[in-house]
């Protein structure tokens, strides 16, 4: 029987339940919540961005990336997930109450001050990292954002795919998942690959309440759907993209190490963890 994907609007229905709640509440009060995790998810940002040296150990982390000749049934290989309990991440803010709140590198102080993080905190290096990633330039070819909330979000991404243009959001979906991150899995069904113009990608950065790096790369990239079943019985569908041009990306970038390719010659692939979402022009217009 052939397994029919289609993209997950359970996360914007959670979305929308989050804002009910947080709205009745004060960001002083959860950032307090959110502080153990803070220091969890500041772990597993960025990797796509992340520049290591090359003598320093891989990070188990980084087994997300792949290349395009991995795309076929039985196809086995480690693969990290991180686990994500909705209950315990950072909130989505209503926009409102978001633009109340300054976003900006030169607010650290007082953002310190008003989250009631100490400056020498992990806290407070995690909000430093997510500035400098949300204020450095984008690279050539590169349009990108950083949303505090998800009008927010929705108003940048339809300002890159088109004002009049339907969207869909696509995830990687934990169908079964045991708390074993980093374990084999096996591609079950052939890939299925969501054509499609162009596309957003939205990661979450570290920060007291939700906030996601949204950006949009020029050249060819490719959307999959993928069944992946683990060897603790984990059953993920999971979301991933191949970067078939990195003839630009820096001769430094983790992907080209982890997968032992020479930098820029070949395309470079990854998943998307659990808590991103890749924005596209709805198929069914
Ligand atoms: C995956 O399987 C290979 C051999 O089949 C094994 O050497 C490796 O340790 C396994 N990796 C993990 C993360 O379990």
């Amino acid at each position: 029987m052939e397994f029919r994907f289609r993209p997950t609007l359970s996360i914007l229905l959670h979305a929308l339940l989050l804002f009910q709640f947080v709205s009745e509440s004060r960001a002083r009060d959860f950032a307090k919540d959110s502080d153990n995790n803070m220091h969890e998810v500041l772990k597993i940002q960025m990797k796509e961005q992340s520049i290591t040296s090359p003598n320093e150990p891989l990070n188990p982390q980084l087994n997300i990336f792949f290349t395009p000749k991995d795309l076929k049934i039985g196809k086995k290989m480690p693969l990290f997930f991180a686990l994500k309990d909705p209950s315990t991440s950072p909130h989505l803010l209503p926009k409102d109450e978001a633009d109340s709140i300054p976003f900006s590198l030169s607010k650290l102080p007082y953002l310190l001050d008003f989250f009631s993080f100490s400056k020498d905190s992990p806290q407070a290096k995690a909000m430093e990292d997510t500035f400098f990633h949300c204020e450095i330039s984008a690279m050539n070819g590169e349009s990108k954002f950083c949303a505090t909330s998800l009008e927010s979000m929705l108003d940048w991404t339809r300002e890159i795919l088109g004002f009049d243009t339907k969207l869909d959001v696509y995830t990687t979906d934990f169908i079964k998942k045991s708390p074993v991150t980093l374990q084999n899995y096996t591609i079950l069904q052939k890939p299925k690959e969501i054509l499609v113009p162009k596309l957003v990608a939205c990661h979450t950065l570290p920060y007291p309440y939700a906030v996601f790096y949204c950006h949009m790369q020029k050249g060819e990239n490719k959307l999959f759907k993928i069944s992946l079943l683990g060897e603790n019985g984990d059953r993920i569908e999971a979301a991933a993209i191949c970067h078939m041009d990195t003839k630009e990306w820096n001769h430094d970038h983790v992907a080209f190490r982890v997968l032992k390719v020479q930098p820029g010659s070949s395309p470079v692939c990854h998943f998307f963890p659990v808590d991103n979402l890749v924005w596209v022009p709805s198929s069914s217009m």
